[in-house]
């Protein structure tokens, strides 16, 4: 969750350090700063806020580094402040982490009655330390990060710069951690995500846990070493060329990066459907086919949850597997019931959640097979899982996520058509289609929820509704209104409002109803009911049905002709458009939403 950027080379290390972070904000935006390494001095540079703070101090200052370290936090252990900001340093060491250090309070204790001392309130200092203490004793770098590495528990990535040479090290355990070279420019990059390196460093390398790594730039060329923790050389790393381009990384033509990630779904999805029906994705499909486990298991955390809750439906619906679906926070400390025979079917945008991947090494210890959904090559999950089913949306950087959920849903529909052996029917292909020219479609005319979002975005709360394949719809639009606009809403099996909900309803407060053409009578009884009790209404329902228009105080037409599966994928475009208009109405931050993180590598 926090970003992590490390330089060394022979530019000044603050540049590709502050492009670095500004990729990574989404990811926190509690605090950030810098570590640099000038005339053998190691000088920080952090302040709380978002990351423009820190610039505006770099501006005045303008340091020249060859070596540096930055981060941006998502306070976990310490309140938002300054002095808990990252890097953490003395005159020997300066370090960053993500990551949470759990016996951090044991430690500190024992290490202040070792009459040690602490700056900050956050449990990364305790590395720092530890490592600082190991040092004093044997001088030798390497040999001090592995002892303090294996002193604690928890999952955590650092990064460490020092006073004594232009190296960076770095290791981590089950956090997200990469180390990037660029061998022409003779530079030397870590961070915690590939995509801050995108344009820098061609070369990428994925440490696995435990394996600490130790990057110097000579005067001829970059040196990367890799170490287990006894100081053996190590071999536990992949490498990888860092395939992104540098156009992921900006806006464009939109005004926020959540925008720009809902336009581009209508591409993306005939990209998925090339790419699974036709291209390389095939092969992995069609080792589906007649595929039937005594179960499935889905985990999630948050929208990958909703995207779930939709691919369940289809496994059920559609083949008649058994599927259970849980939070993953819920799974993996509910003793599920895990027979031989079931798959655990895990789906993430960026396969590092905490939580779902600690689901998955639950199923592992089972003996249970992992598949995953996930959209990060090369991540946690993505490593860890026996069979990957990507969902190519390239890199999601609004917090609140939209083009993974439709993306994920669709993989999981390809899934399913590919374990009925019917891929090469020509209606999929030909409704992949039409959901990509509707979703197309309402990017077109997406001003008219602008107006929609005129006439309500000043309501006390929302209450989405919907039935049957909608409902996961419903949770999935509150979802995004609440975390982008912060204003309350929840989303509701239609026929369940009268069962409590119902007490909320009164003429501040407004019910987004999804009318689809399944259970249409009955939902529209569902709406009945709350405008007889002055709710306002606005129903995303059926083109052309006058008789449910009369009804709605704003009604978003769409067509559902030829979606029989893939409808709730389109309605939610719709509801992301309607938050996105609302936010900004509002005028809240809305690619990176007070509170939040994207990706949360922390339980
Ligand atoms: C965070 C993000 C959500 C996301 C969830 C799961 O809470 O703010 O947008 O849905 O994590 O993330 P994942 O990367 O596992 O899909």
């Amino acid at each position: 969750m926090c970003g992590i950027v490390g330089y060394s080379g022979p530019s000044n290390s603050v540049g590709p350090i502050i492009e670095g972070l500004s990729r990574l904000e989404y990811r926190g935006y509690d605090s950030a700063g810098i570590c640099l390494k000038i005339n053998d001095e190691l000088q920080i540079i952090k302040k709380e806020g978002k990351l423009d703070n820190l610039k505006e101090l770099i501006q005045e200052l303008k340091p020249f580094s060859h070596t540096g370290i930055g981060h941006t936090r998502w306070a976990t252990h310490g309140g938002v402040s300054t002095d808990n900001a990252h890097p953490h340093g003395n005159d020997t060491f300066a370090v960053v982490h993500n990551g949470i250090i759990e016996n951090a309070g044991a430690l500190k204790k024992e290490l202040m009655s070792e009459g040690l001392q602490f700056k900050s309130q956050t449990d990364s200092e305790v590395f720092l330390v530890l490592l600082t203490k190991f040092f004093k004793q044997s001088g030798k770098t390497l040999e001090s990060i592995s002892k303090a590495f294996q002193a604690l528990t928890g999952n955590s990535a650092f990064v460490i710069i020092e006073k004594a040479s232009d190296k960076l090290y770095c290791v981590k355990r089950s956090a997200p951690l990469v180390v990037g070279e660029n061998s022409s420019t003779r530079e030397a990059y870590v961070s915690s995500d590939p995509f801050a390196l995108v344009g820098f460093a061609p070369k990428i390398y994925f440490p696995q846990d435990g394996v600490i790594c130790e990057s110097s730039v000579t005067n001829s060329d970059v040196q990367i070493k890799f170490y287990e923790l006894d100081l053996t050389l190590s071999h536990r790393y992949k490498t990888q060329a860092n395939a992104m381009t540098v156009d992921a990384t900006t806006k464009g033509p939109y005004k926020h990066f959540m925008l720009k990630e809902i336009h581009e779904q209508s591409a993306l999805v005939d990209k998925l459907a090339a790419y699974y029906i036709k291209d390389d994705g095939r092969k992995i499909l069609e080792s589906l086919k007649d595929f039937k486990p005594k179960g499935w298991h889905l985990t999630a955390c948050g929208t990958a949850w909703h995207a779930g809750l939709v691919i369940k439906n289809f496994l059920e619906a559609n083949n008649r597997q058994n599927a259970s679906i849980d939070i993953a926070s819920e799974f993996r400390y509910k003793n599920p019931i895990l027979n031989q025979g079931e798959v655990g079917l895990f789906i993430s945008q960026s396969g590092e959640t905490a939580d779902t991947l600690a689901c998955q090494e639950l199923c592992k210890d089972n003996g249970i097979p992992s598949y995953s959904i996930v959209n990060v090559e090369g991540s946690t999950l993505f490593r860890n899982s026996d069979k990957n089913f990507l969902i190519h949306a390239g890199v999601e950087i609004g917090v609140a996520s939209t083009k993974a959920f439709t993306l994920q849903a669709l993989t999981g529909y390809f899934m399913s058509r590919a374990m009925e052996g019917t891929l090469d029917n020509p209606e999929l292909f030909t409704e992949v289609q039409l959901l990509s020219h509707r979703i197309g479609e309402l990017c077109d005319s997406s001003d008219t929820l602008k107006d929609v979002a005129e006439k309500v975005y000043t309501k006390k709360g929302f209450i989405f509704t919907g039935r049957g394949k909608y409902f996961p719809i419903a949770l999935e639009g509150a979802l995004k209104l609440k975390e982008i606009a912060y204003v309350h809403a929840e989303g509701y099996a239609a026929g369940e409002l009268k069962h409590g909900p119902i007490a909320l309803i009164e003429e501040n407060m407004v019910n987004i109803a999804i009318v689809g053409p399944e259970l249409l009578e009955k939902t529209i009884s569902n709406v009945e009911e709350v405008k007889a009790r002055r709710g306002i209404i606005i129903i995303v329902g059926p083109t052309n049905h006058a008789e449910i228009e009369a009804l709605a105080d704003a009604y978003i037409p769409l067509n559902f002709e030829g979606l029989p599966n893939l409808s709730p994928l389109y309605v939610n475009v719709a509801l992301q458009f309607l938050a996105y208009h609302i936010a900004r109405l509002k005028g809240t931050d809305i690619d990176k939403p007070r509170n939040l993180a994207k990706s949360v590598t922390v339980e």
